[in-house]
């Protein structure tokens, strides 16, 4: 394996693990990005997609949120779409939209057309996760990176749809009525996924995301039947790296135990299900969440008393990992992000 650096000590691993913590681990979906000034500066004149295959750029901006916070893990600067991007499929990610597909996906060809990731098509991801373990192992006592990949549903959503959608209703279509293309597809994406994310734990990430965003579109029977077999099999085959495992899903209430028996150590809570709902329901795993992130909007002591809340519930879950229910809003103010992690960070065991 490639993990030269041990940092199975770390709070986050700990508490991934279910063991005792030395403070409960804190860090924040989309930590990297718009929100810091910092970021904003050195993206300045050069777009998303070029940013994330810059190896030199992924690792600036993957650590200012370390450096400015002090957080518990660092997430790798990436996106979802970036490994599709990587094999050929004419995308881009435009600003204040997201992703947006030229030529959306219909057919069992278009499905074919699309190659399978192999690691000479992403050599700045290897080498900027190389260069950031080396780094984090020396910051804050060493810091884990975690590594991600968009689940198979979501970046389906943004194939078939051809860009971001509320309803995700070409996607359920396809889903529904076009079984053989709609497994193709999901084959495509989970091996695609799978080898993104096997890159960066070769090249040493500590810990994987699997971001399955849209989940929540789905009702639990569909997405044992149509979906969870798809995330299941990336991971399974990151799981067979030994790395932890993290399965995170915005509105997925109804879905927690499936997304947890879908080989999740650790399963992601959005802030709509508080944590005392979601605990019982993920059996012998950790959870990760799950403050509301427009609470970082209210005065400090309202958004600190919520977290402590969080905390507190947490204790019940087989390990907690603190993070907001889904990512830092651009337009957050970095200070009080800083003070939630202090907060986060000092806040007496049990
Ligand atoms: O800090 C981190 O979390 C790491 C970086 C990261 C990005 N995208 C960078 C990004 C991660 C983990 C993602 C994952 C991602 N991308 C998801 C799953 C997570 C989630 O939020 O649910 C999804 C659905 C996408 C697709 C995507 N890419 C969207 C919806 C957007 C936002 C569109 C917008 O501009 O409002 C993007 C663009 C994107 N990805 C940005 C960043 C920093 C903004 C690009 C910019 O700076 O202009």
């Amino acid at each position: 394996m490639g993990q030269p650096h041990d940092l199975s000590d770390s709070a986050f691993l700990k508490a991934v693990r279910g063991e005792p913590v030395p403070h409960i681990p804190v860090w924040f979906m989309r930590q990297a990005g718009r929100s810091l000034p910092e970021y904003l500066a050195v993206r300045e004149g050069t777009n998303m997609l070029e940013s994330c295959m810059n190896a030199e750029l992924v690792t600036e901006i993957t650590l200012q949120p370390v450096r400015r916070y002090g957080v518990d893990a660092a997430i790798f600067f990436s996106d979802i779409v970036l490994p599709l991007k990587a094999v050929g499929v004419d995308l881009d990610i435009k600003p204040g939209v997201g992703p947006v597909v030229a030529r959306p996906v219909r057919t069992v060809a278009d499905v074919e057309a699309i190659p399978d990731l192999t690691p000479d098509h992403v050599p700045f991801i290897t080498e900027a996760v190389r260069t950031l373990t080396g780094e984090l192992a020396g910051m804050n006592g060493g810091t884990p990176l975690i590594g991600f990949a968009g689940a198979p549903f979501t970046v389906a959503s943004y194939l078939v749809e051809g860009g971001p959608s509320k309803e995700h209703a070409k996607t359920k279509a396809l889903m529904f009525g076009a079984p053989d293309v709609w497994d193709a597809l999901m084959r495509k994406i989970a091996g695609i996924s799978a080898a993104f994310l096997e890159v960066q734990v070769a090249a040493g990430a500590s810990a994987i995301q699997l971001f399955d965003s849209w989940a929540g579109a789905l009702t639990p029977g569909d997405y044992e039947r149509h979906v969870m077999p798809h995330s299941a099999s990336v991971l399974e085959r990151v799981g067979a790296l030994g790395v932890p495992r993290i399965h995170f899903g915005v509105g997925t209430t109804n879905l927690l135990t499936l997304m947890g028996e879908a080989g999740a150590d650790v399963v992601g809570v959005d802030w709509r299900t508080p944590l005392p709902t979601a605990i019982p329901m993920v059996g012998d795993r950790a959870v990760q969440g799950n403050l509301d992130p427009t609470l970082v909007f209210a005065p400090t002591d309202v958004m600190t008393a919520r977290a402590a809340e969080i905390i507190e519930a947490g204790r019940a879950a087989k390990g907690h990992v603190f993070n907001l229910g889904h990512g830092v809003i651009p337009t957050t103010d970095p200070d009080q992000l800083a003070r939630l992690t202090e907060f986060v960070q000092s806040y007496p065991l049990r």
